[in-house]
C-alpha cells in the first residue's frame, strides 16, 4: 500500500512505522508551528474588545475560539481576558464554540439554532434589527466567509474579521506538492491524518494550484484514517470524511489500523466511485454497453423487474450541499453554469461519483425553457425571478414556441457529453417542469405560497388557462423528445407545486394536459411523474400514463390507492431527516424499505430535493444503507 502522512514533528517516526509494516510511505510535512506569542493583531483585536469598541463578537468555530484564547493567555491573565470579553455580546454559531465558552466561563448572549450554519446567525441578529450601526467582530478559522460578512454589512454593521492561526506552512513545500500530485494520479491508497490542522493546509496548497476539485475526487477513492475525534471533526467540516478513526490516539495504533482495515476500505470506496465515469476500457462494444444500461437497477425497477439491490438516486443530487459543486460553481452565475455543457456534464457525473447512486440526472433547471418562450429569467439568492410574468390572454398569445435545438442546444449538448462520459451502468435522467408548475412560475413570476394569480386565471379565464397549458405541452413534448434523442434513458416531470390544487381543479385544469404531454413522449422511455403534497391527488396519478410515480414523505407507502400495485414508485424520505445523525434517521429509511422495498418496482429517493447544508457523510450513509439492504 502507498500511504501518505502529513505528520511534521514526528515525520521520521511515522515513516519508519509504515515501512516496518511493508508499506510505501510518502511523508509530506504540512505544517510549521507559529509561536503563540507572535500574534500582534490578535492582541490589538482584544484591546479593542476590552475598550468596549465591539458591540458583538461572533465565534464561528471552536478551533478559532480556543486558539484565540490560548494566544491571549500567553500574555494576559485569564481574569483580564474575561473582563475584556464582558464588554461585548458574544454570539456563537453552534455547540463547539459554546463548549469552549462554557469551559472558560464566558457568558453567551445569542446561540444560533440548528443546523448551526451562518444563516442561523443572520436570522437571529436580523430578527430584531440588532446590527444597525453596530460594530461586529468575527473570529474565523481557515477561509474567510465572504457571503456571511456581506450579509452582516447589508444589515448595517461594521464588520471586523480576525483570522487566528496557530500553524503556518512548512518552509519546503516539495513533499506536500508531490503528495497532492500522486493522489490526483490515483497512486495513493491511504492517507493518515495525525492532527486536525493538516487538512486545512493541504487543501489550501491544492487550492492555490487550482487542484482542489481533482484532489477531492481522488479523496473519494482513498481510505482516510484519522487519529481521533477532534481530528475527524475538523476533517468533516472540510467535507473530508474519515473512514476509520483510532482511539486512543496513538500513532502506532493508527498505522496498525491502516494495515488491518485499509485494503477493505479502499475497495469499498472504489466500488462507490468507480461506476461514474466511463473510461475507454469500460465502453467495450456498443451493444454490450446498451445491455448494461438496459439491465441497470433503475431501468429494471421502472419495468417492475426485481433487482439485487434497491436502486437509489436523489433529487438535486448535484447541489450546494456538496463541496465539489461549490467549487464548480465558484465565479459563475447559475444561468451561465447551466448554459455551459462541459461543466453541466462535470457536475452531473461528479455527483454520481461522490455518492455512488444508481442514476445521473442531467444538471439543468426546469425554468430554462421559459427564456426561449419570451420570459426574462434570473436566479437571485432568494430563488428564481421572472421580470415579465404573464397575466393575460394577449401575453399568452405572444409566447413563442421554442426552437429546442437552437435555444436549448446547450442542454442537449450537455446530455450528449454526459452520456459519452458516464459509465454505461448508469442511466441518465432527462427532465422538465410539468405544465402546471411551469405555468404557475410564468404567472406568479416567482415561487408562491397561495398561487392567487394562477388560480384566478384558471377560474376566471379558463380559455386563457387552457391556451397556456397547450402551449406548454407542445413545447415540453418537443423538449423531452429532444433530450431522449440526445441520450437520456429516463424522463422525470417535476410538478413540484401541483399539491396546492384541489382534486377537482387538478382533474379539470391539469390532468388532461399532463396526460397529453406523457402520451406524446417516446414510447420505450420510462417517465417519472413527481409532485409534493399530493396525497389527495394520488388516485388521479395512475391515469397519467407514466411508468413511475414519485411520492413525497406525506405518503404512506403501505396505503396507496388502487392501481399503485402495478406501478413503480419512487420516494420518499423527508429530506430534512438527513440533518440528524445516521443512527437517528436510518430506522426511518428501514421503515420505508420494509414498506416498499419488496414490491416490484421501487426506487429509493427523497420526498423532495436535497437541501443546502445537508451533511454529505449522512447522504453517503443513506446510499450505503439502501444498497446493503437485502429485503425482509
Ligand atoms: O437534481 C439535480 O441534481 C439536477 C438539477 C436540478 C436543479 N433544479 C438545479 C438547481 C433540477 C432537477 C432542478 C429542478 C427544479 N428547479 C425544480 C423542481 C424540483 C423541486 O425542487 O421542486 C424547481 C421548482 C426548480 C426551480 C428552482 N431552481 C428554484 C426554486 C431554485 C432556487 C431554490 C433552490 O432550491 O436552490 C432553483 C435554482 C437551482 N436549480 C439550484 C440548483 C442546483 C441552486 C442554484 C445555486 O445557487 O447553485
Amino acid at each position: 500500500m502507498k500511504i501518505v502522512s502529513f505528520e511534521s514533528r514526528l515525520a521520521l517516526k511515522i515513516e519508519k512505522l509504515i515501512e516496518k509494516q511493508g508499506g510505501q510511505a510518502l511523508v509530506a510535512p504540512s505544517m510549521k508551528e507559529i509561536p503563540l506569542a507572535d500574534h500582534a493583531e490578535v492582541f490589538e483585536f482584544f484591546e479593542k474588545i476590552a475598550a468596549g469598541e465591539f458591540d458583538f463578537l461572533i465565534l464561528f468555530t471552536g478551533v478559532a475560539t480556543r486558539t484565540f484564547l490560548e494566544i491571549l493567555q500567553t500574555k494576559i491573565s485569564k481574569e483580564k481576558i474575561l473582563q475584556g470579553l464582558a464588554k461585548t455580546k458574544i454570539v456563537v454559531r453552534g455547540p463547539k464554540p459554546t463548549t469552549v465558552c462554557n469551559i472558560w466561563g464566558i457568558p453567551i448572549a445569542y446561540t444560533a439554532p440548528q443546523p448551526n450554519t451562518w444563516q442561523e446567525i443572520i436570522n437571529i441578529l436580523q430578527a430584531d434589527n440588532l446590527l444597525q450601526n453596530k460594530t461586529v467582530g468575527v473570529l474565523e478559522y481557515g477561509n474567510r466567509n465572504f457571503p456571511f460578512i456581506r450579509e452582516l454589512e447589508t444589515m448595517g454593521a461594521k464588520v471586523l474579521p480576525l483570522k487566528v492561526y496557530q500553524w503556518g506552512f512548512p518552509d519546503d513545500l516539495t513533499p506536500l506538492n508531490k503528495a497532492i500530485d500522486e493522489m490526483i494520479a490515483e497512486k495513493v491508497d491511504l492517507i493518515l491524518f495525525t492532527s486536525a490542522n493538516q487538512a486545512d493546509n493541504f487543501l489550501e496548497i491544492a487550492r492555490s494550484r487550482h487542484l482542489e476539485l481533482p484532489l477531492r475526487r481522488a479523496l473519494a477513492k482513498t481510505a482516510i484514517f484519522s487519529i481521533g475525534p477532534f481530528c475527524s471533526e475538523r476533517l468533516r467540516e472540510l467535507q473530508i470524511f474519515a473512514d476509520y478513526e483510532v482511539s486512543p490516539n496513538k500513532m502506532e495504533d493508527l498505522v496498525e489500523a491502516a494495515f488491518k482495515h485499509g485494503p477493505m476500505l479502499v475497495k469499498k470506496k472504489n466500488q462507490r466511485a468507480k461506476h461514474a465515469w466511463a473510461k475507454v476500457e469500460d465502453c467495450f462494444k456498443i451493444s454490450q454497453a446498451k445491455e448494461l444500461l438496459q439491465n441497470s437497477h433503475l431501468l429494471k425497477a421502472c419495468r417492475l423487474e426485481k433487482t439485487d439491490t434497491i436502486p437509489i438516486w436523489l433529487m438535486r443530487q448535484a447541489g450546494r450541499y456538496m463541496a465539489e459543486y461549490q467549487l464548480q460553481r465558484k465565479g459563475t452565475s447559475f444561468l451561465e453554469f447551466c448554459k455551459n455543457p462541459q461543466i453541466c456534464m462535470d457536475a452531473t457525473i461528479t455527483a454520481v461519483e461522490r455518492l455512488g447512486v444508481d442514476a445521473a440526472i442531467i444538471f439543468s433547471d426546469i425554468l430554462l425553457i421559459l427564456e426561449p418562450m419570451g420570459l426574462k429569467l434570473d436566479f437571485k439568492e432568494t430563488g428564481p425571478l421572472i421580470e415579465n410574468p404573464i397575466r393575460d390572454l394577449a401575453a399568452i398569445e405572444k409566447l413563442s414556441p421554442p426552437m429546442i435545438e437552437e435555444s436549448l442546444g446547450f442542454v442537449l449538448e450537455a446530455i450528449r457529453l454526459t452520456r459519452k462520459n458516464l459509465h454505461p451502468r448508469i442511466p441518465l435522467i432527462g427532465f422538465c417542469g410539468a405544465p402546471f408548475t411551469l405555468a404557475s412560475y410564468m404567472i406568479e413570476g416567482k415561487g408562491s405560497k397561495n398561487f392567487i394569480p394562477t388560480k384566478m386565471i384558471m377560474h376566471s379565464n379558463p380559455e386563457t388557462w387552457h391556451l397556456l397549458m397547450e402551449k406548454l405541452v407542445a413545447a415540453l413534448s418537443d423538449y423531452l423528445s429532444a433530450q431522449v434523442t440526445a441520450g437520456c434513458q429516463v424522463l422525470q416531470i417535476f410538478d413540484s407545486w401541483v399539491g396546492c390544487l384541489s382534486p377537482q381543479d387538478f382533474e379539470k385544469f391539469v390532468l388532461p394536459h399532463t396526460q397529453k404531454l406523457i402520451a406524446q413522449l417516446p414510447k420505450n422511455i420510462p417517465v417519472i411523474y413527481f409532485g409534493v403534497n399530493t396525497q389527495a391527488l394520488l388516485p388521479y396519478f395512475t391515469k397519467l400514463g407514466c411508468q413511475v410515480i414519485g411520492l413525497d414523505w406525506h405518503a404512506n407507502l403501505n396505503q396507496l390507492s388502487p392501481g399503485y400495485e402495478k406501478i413503480c414508485i419512487q420516494g420518499n424520505l423527508d429530506p430534512v431527516l438527513l440533518f440528524s445523525k445516521p443512527k437517528d434517521f436510518l430506522p426511518e429509511v428501514e421503515r420505508i424499505l420494509k414498506s416498499a422495498g419488496n414490491r416490484p418496482g421501487f426506487i429509493f429517493n427523497l420526498g423532495h430535493g436535497i437541501l443546502p447544508e445537508t451533511p454529505v457523510d449522512h447522504v453517503l450513509a443513506l446510499v450505503d444503507y439502501v444498497h446493503e439492504w437485502k429485503g425482509t
